[in-house]
């Protein structure tokens, strides 16, 4: 007996809508992808790619990890972000964090919770590089939104300083990079306004 049998129904029954509407959705889709948008999001369950800005299957690149972090070391996001702009050429990066972050809260605290502490070192690294801010904001929600908020300038920051993305601009390629947030409570998504164009800026 299948485990998870609601989730093969599900599909089944997701999969006959799209060909419903459009007929020859799949057989067209699996010839090729060229997708115009990388995504680079969070981990959380309630944060979901496609689903937050409506787009089908074939239009977002996508890479999430625990607190959307862009680590110089990290062969997965590089080979992910590589991929995404040498060979589909997508035109748009997108560092989507969002309020409420429990990666980012979790860095804030003296708390271990195991091996993910190596990995929460890059927040508390932003942290550190703005404590002076931070340390400032009384209210402990305020002060983790803040994090949430400069957690996504920082990664924006390193995905415009990988080779790729440096050799993508050097080369002439158009390639956008985007710093936004999202808020759990209202399903929104806020730009950070630090979207990069090239090298200079
Ligand atoms: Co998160």
């Amino acid at each position: 007996m299948k485990s998870l049998k609601h989730l093969f129904d599900e599909n089944r029954g997701w999969a006959a809508k799209i060909e419903e509407e459009q007929p020859g959705f799949f057989e067209t889709l699996s010839k090729a992808q060229a997708p115009e948008i990388l995504w680079i999001g969070c981990a959380d369950s309630r944060v979901p790619a496609n689903e937050i800005i409506n787009l089908p299957p074939g239009e977002v690149f996508v890479h999430r990890n625990i607190a959307n972090v862009v680590v110089h070391t990290d062969l997965n996001c590089l080979s992910v972000i590589q991929y995404a702009v040498e060979v589909l050429k997508v035109k748009h990066i997108i560092v989507c964090g969002h309020y409420g972050c429990g990666g980012v809260a979790a860095s804030m605290g003296d708390e271990s919770f195991g091996l993910i502490d190596n990995w929460l070192r890059h927040i508390k690294d932003v942290y550190r590089f703005h404590a002076a801010e931070l340390d400032g904001i009384e209210d402990q929600i305020a002060r983790r939104d803040r994090l949430c908020e400069l957690n996504v300038i920082e990664q924006v920051g390193n995905v415009c300083n990988t080779s790729i993305v440096q050799g993508a601009w050097k080369g002439g390629q158009s390639l956008h990079v985007h710093g936004w947030i999202y808020r759990l409570e209202d399903g929104l998504i806020r730009d950070m306004d630090v979207t990069t164009l090239g090298p200079d800026e």
